[in-house]
């Protein structure tokens, strides 16, 4: 099993990148993605793929072969003004035409300093995945409130609630990565 992790904040201390961490620490299988600040501008004049074959910029090939090779996928989201960031939006956009998360199950979670947990972010980032027909439902939806006390300065989850949610979702992904093997074998 491939689970491919994406952090949607590029800060060093992120709260968000530290949950992707821990899921990690959790779970081998879980691999964590590194290059969305690398990745150039949306701008359909360089997406070139067909089915068959993708001459896009060479990071978008590789982010989108990197999900195909992906039994699911994992992102949490810092909330920047209500929205989602600007770099995963970003990232999501080349994923629109090329169907990568078509059918994938996809955990969503957001993680904020503020006492909603970046629920807006999260609804936004629920819709994004809808519209790509990824695979979703309310038990892969997690939102972090208050993530600086529970998320030490090197980046330990030190809040046992939040460890226990975090297996919860995790082992929710990996069902629904079963049911969907089994539907499809
Ligand atoms: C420009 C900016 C806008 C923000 N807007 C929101 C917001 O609308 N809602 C919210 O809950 N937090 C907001 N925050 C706080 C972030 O959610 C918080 O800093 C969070 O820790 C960022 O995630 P990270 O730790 O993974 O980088 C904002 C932070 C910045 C820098």
């Amino acid at each position: 099993m491939k689970i491919l992790a994406i952090s949607g904040s590029l800060r060093e201390k992120s709260y968000n990148k530290a949950i992707l961490q821990a899921l990690n620490d959790m779970d081998s299988s879980i691999n964590i993605y590194e290059d969305l600040g690398n990745l150039p501008f949306f701008n359909p004049d360089i997406n070139n793929h067909t089915l068959e074959k993708d001459d896009s910029p060479l990071l978008v090939q590789e982010l989108r072969k990197n999900i195909a090779f992906s039994d699911a996928i994992i992102i949490s989201t810092p909330e920047y003004a209500f929205e989602i960031s600007g770099v995963l939006k970003n990232a999501l956009d080349w994923l629109v035409s090329s169907a990568e998360i078509v059918n994938k199950p996809v955990a969503v979670i957001s993680a904020s300093t503020s006492a909603m947990g970046g629920d807006k972010a999260n609804e936004v980032l629920v819709k994004l995945i809808k519209v790509l027909t990824g695979t979703i439902n309310e038990k892969l939806i997690l939102t972090v409130p208050k993530a600086n006390r529970k998320i030490d300065d090197k980046g330990h989850i030190v809040d046992k609630v939040l460890l226990k949610e975090l297996n919860i979702l995790l082992n929710e992904l990996k069902s629904t990565i079963k049911r969907k093997n089994n539907k499809f074998n």
